[in-house]
């Protein structure tokens, strides 16, 4: 089978290595050709998953970045339909819901080349939300969708989309927090910090960044803190607050954004965390910590249900309550996001759906 992956943003980096690692092992007949769109293009927002992850390089680099929503999708769109043309793929493979994952399924099915999605089903129901948009236009044009919970299959099944499409196989992010966290590793400044006793937060949705009445009340909220806020600062989130001249408060120490190693390390040694995004919300819940989330609304309502997840939006008296009141949490013992073995299990059905 030749499978081609579109791959462009941080979260989608991480995805792609445990399932190319899965592949490169159990199916070593299969050939894979990786596209990086190059909607991420910091160094420490795209290289350095490369580098640590044992990705395999990509075949391609579009190096589409940087732009509006539409222009980044539209000019994927164009190169991707030459790339796919020229390379004859059996299979399209996209992750989650950026402008890459809809500019490579749209791209492919527009040539009638089947497109497996990767974190099918999910919704916020909040189409205002870019990521919403990308997710549903994917999923119905995808001929083969891995969707992580039984709840995203019941979201598919409501759309109308056949049950012979869709496949629950867990959440390949679970694979990689229990395979990377061996490896974890400490960031070189945090020796002014104690484990245990900070919070690590993350901000970088459009609907916040770009509100800065949100921005405003987060901030407020985290000024509040009883523990000192770590915050790897997302390049969007750093070029938004100084736009809008705002401030970091006292409590927060910002960073640049780190590798996912380090992340794992932060995520599994902090009191709690504090994000806008949505694999640090699961990743969360994977080592344990309680998470306050945000945001009004989440994709991952089962974190809300069993308790290890607030959902608080931008309140400033609301973030500064669940700061102070979030209690420790089990993490996933009730392994809602299946046994981290997603990857091979989703392969499985992708080489099933190849040789038919
Ligand atoms: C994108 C995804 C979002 C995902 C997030 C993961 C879409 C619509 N959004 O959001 O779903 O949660 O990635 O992090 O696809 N920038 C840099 N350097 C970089 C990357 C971005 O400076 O390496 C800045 C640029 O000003 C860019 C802006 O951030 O225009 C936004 O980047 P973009 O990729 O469009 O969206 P994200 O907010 O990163
Ligand atoms: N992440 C990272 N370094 C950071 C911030 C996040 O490695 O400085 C990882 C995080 O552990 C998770 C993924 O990036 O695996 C989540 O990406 P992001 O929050 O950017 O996007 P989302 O999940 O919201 O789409």
């Amino acid at each position: 089978m030749k499978l081609l992956t579109v791959i462009g943003a941080r979260p989608q980096f991480i995805k792609a290595a445990t399932v190319s690692r899965a592949l490169a092992a159990h199916h070593p007949d299969s050939r894979e050709i990786l596209v990086h769109t190059g909607q991420h293009y910091d160094a420490n927002m795209s290289d350095v998953f490369f580098d640590e992850l044992d990705i395999p390089r990509p075949g391609h680099h579009l190096g589409i970045g940087g732009g509006s929503h539409g222009q980044n999708t539209g000019r994927m769109l164009e190169k991707l339909d030459a790339l796919m043309v020229q390379e004859k793929p059996d299979w399209v493979l996209v992750y989650g819901d950026t402008d890459s994952t809809l500019a490579g399924a749209l791209a492919a099915a527009k040539l009638h080349i089947p497109v497996a999605h990767v974190e099918a089903g999910l919704r916020s129901f909040n189409r205002r939300m870019p990521e919403e948009i990308n997710r549903v236009l994917t999923d119905h044009v995808a001929d083969l969708l891995f969707a992580p919970t039984q709840l995203a299959l019941r979201n598919l099944q409501k759309e109308g989309i056949a049950d012979s499409k869709i496949h629950v196989v867990g959440d390949v992010m679970y694979d990689a927090a229990l395979y990377y966290r061996p490896l974890a590793r400490k960031p070189a400044w945090f020796d002014a910090l104690k484990v245990g006793e900070f919070a690590l937060c993350t901000i970088h949705r459009a609907e916040n960044t770009d509100d800065p009445e949100r921005m405003r009340g987060i901030l407020a909220g985290l000024a509040e803190s009883p523990l000192p806020v770590v915050l790897p600062l997302h390049p969007r989130t750093r070029k938004q607050l100084a736009q809008f001249h705002l401030g970091l408060p006292d409590t927060v120490r910002a960073v640049d954004p780190v590798g996912y190693l380090e992340m794992v390390w932060l995520e599994s040694h902090c009191r709690l965390v504090v994000t806008d995004s949505g694999g640090v919300q699961k990743e969360a819940y994977f080592h344990g910590k309680p998470c306050v989330t945000l945001r009004d609304e989440t994709e991952w309502v089962e974190l809300v249900e069993v308790g290890a997840n607030v959902l608080v939006g931008t309140d400033e008296a609301r973030i500064q309550n669940a700061l102070a009141s979030m209690r420790p949490c089990v993490g996933d013992q009730q392994h809602l996001y299946g046994q981290g073995d997603s990857a091979q299990r989703l392969l499985d059905q992708l080489i099933r759906g190849a040789s038919h």
